[in-house]
C-alpha cells in the first residue's frame, strides 16, 4: 500500500520558505545519510531552484561509510552544490558549515553583505539536535524581529552569517515507491500513516541484498536466500520471542523488532540506497507518474467530450 501524508501545517512551512527565499544566499538541506535520495524533499528542490546548495548527510554514524562517500561525490559533482557528512557527535559543526557556505557564495560575507543561509529538512532528520549544538557552540538566538515568523528561528552562525531555521517539512505525494517505506522505516513518518508489517518487509528486502550476513548474525539465521521477505520477517519474529499461542508468529511484533533494530543501528551501519539506484527509481517513478496522468486525462476526455475550441490552451509547464 503506498504511503501518503502531508499534514496541514506543512503548507504553512512551504509558504514561509517561499517568502524567505528571495533573500537567501545558500540553502542547507539536511538529509538522512542512510537514505539521502529518499529524504530529499522534491518540494524544496522546486522552492530553492537555482540557489547554491549545501547537502548535509546527517546521522552518518548510522550509515555505511562507503555509500556515504558515493553520495558525497554525487552531490559534489552537481553545479552550485557542496556536500558534507555529519553526526550528532560533531562538537564544532559550525566551522564546517560556515566554510562550505562561504565557498558557495564567495561574494557574500562581511558586515555590508552578510551571508544569509536557510536550513531545512524533513521531520526527525536531526535538525533540532544540530541547531542545539550550533547554539551551544557559538550561535545566539536573535530576539523577535519583524518579518521573522513564529515558525522560523534565526541564529548567528558567525558575526556575518545568519542562519534561518525552518520546521521539518514533508511533501504531498511520493514519486519513488521505495522512499515511502524507507522514510517510514527510518522514523520520518508518523506511525499512523503506514503499516509496520509491510514497511518491515520492504526494509528487509532492501537490507538483505547488501547486508544479509549482518541479519544472519544478528538473528542467528541459517541461509535465507530461498525465503520470501515475509518468511524472513517471520524468522526474525521466531528468533525474537514473537510467537503466539499455537506457535504462530506474531508478525506485528516481528515488524516492530526489525524496525527498532534498524533505527537503533543494531544491524551495523547501513545505507538503503546508492545514488545509482535512486536515480533509476526516480526515473521509473516519473515515468509511472506520467502514465497515470495520461490515463487520467484519457478518462476525463471520455467523460467530458470537448465542446469545440472554447477552452483556453493550457500553459506549458516550467
Ligand atoms: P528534527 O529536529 O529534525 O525533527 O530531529 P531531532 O533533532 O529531534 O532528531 C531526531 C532523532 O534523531 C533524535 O532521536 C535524535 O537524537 C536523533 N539524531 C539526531 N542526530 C543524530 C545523529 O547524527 N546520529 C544519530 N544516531 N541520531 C541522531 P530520538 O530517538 O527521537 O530522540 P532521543 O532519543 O535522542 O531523545
Amino acid at each position: 500500500m503506498p504511503i501518503q501524508w502531508f499534514p496541514g501545517h506543512m503548507h504553512a512551512t512551504r509558504k514561509a520558505i517561499a517568502e524567505r527565499m528571495p533573500e537567501i544566499d545558500v540553502v542547507i538541506e539536511l538529509l538522512d545519510a542512510r537514505l539521502p535520495g529518499s529524504s530529499a524533499n522534491p518540494l524544496l528542490a522546486e522552492l530553492t531552484r537555482g540557489k547554491p546548495a549545501l547537502k548535509v548527510l546527517n546521522k552518518q554514524d548510522l550509515a555505511d561509510p562507503d555509500i556515504t562517500a558515493q553520495w558525497l561525490a554525487h552531490y559534489q559533482a552537481q553545479p552550485g552544490t557542496q556536500a558534507l557528512a555529519l553526526d550528532a557527535s560533531a562538537t564544532a559543526p559550525a566551522r564546517q558549515l560556515v566554510a562550505a557556505c562561504r565557498t558557495l557564495a564567495p561574494l557574500r560575507g562581511g558586515m555590508v553583505k552578510p551571508l544569509r543561509v536557510l536550513i531545512c529538512g524533513i521531520p526527525n532528520v536531526g535538525k533540532s539536535t544540530l541547531i542545539n549544538t550550533l547554539m551551544g557552540q557559538r550561535a545566539a538566538k536573535t530576539g523577535d524581529e519583524p518579518g521573522i515568523t513564529k515558525s522560523e528561528q534565526r541564529l548567528m552562525l558567525a558575526s556575518d552569517v545568519t542562519l534561518f531555521d525552518t520546521p521539518g517539512m514533508l511533501w504531498p505525494r511520493i514519486t519513488v515507491a521505495q522512499s515511502g517505506d524507507f522514510l517510514a522505516a527510518a522514523g520520518n513518518i508518523g506511525r499512523n500513516a503506514y503499516d509496520e508489517e509491510s514497511v518491515a518487509m520492504a526494509l528487509l528486502a532492501a537490507v538483505r541484498a547488501r547486508y544479509g550476513q549482518r541479519l544472519r548474525e544478528r538473528y542467528k539465521l541459517p541461509d535465507f536466500a530461498s525465503l520470501s521477505d515475509e518468511a524472513l520477517l517471520a524468522e526474525v519474529g521466531r528468533k525474537r520471542g514473537g510467537l503466539l499461542p499455537g506457535g504462530r508468529v506474531n508478525m506485528q511484533k516481528a515488524a516492530e523488532v526489525a524496525l527498532n533494530d534498524f533505527r537503533a543501528g543494531t544491524w551495523g551501519r547501513i545505507t538503503l540506497e546508492t545514488p545509482e539506484q535512486f536515480t533509476q527509481w526516480w526515473a521509473q517513478g516519473l515515468a509511472d507518474d506520467a502514465q497515470r496522468a495520461a490515463r487520467r486525462a484519457a478518462l476525463l476526455a471520455k467523460k467530458k467530450p470537448s465542446r469545440g475550441g472554447d477552452a483556453p490552451a493550457p500553459e506549458p509547464a516550467g
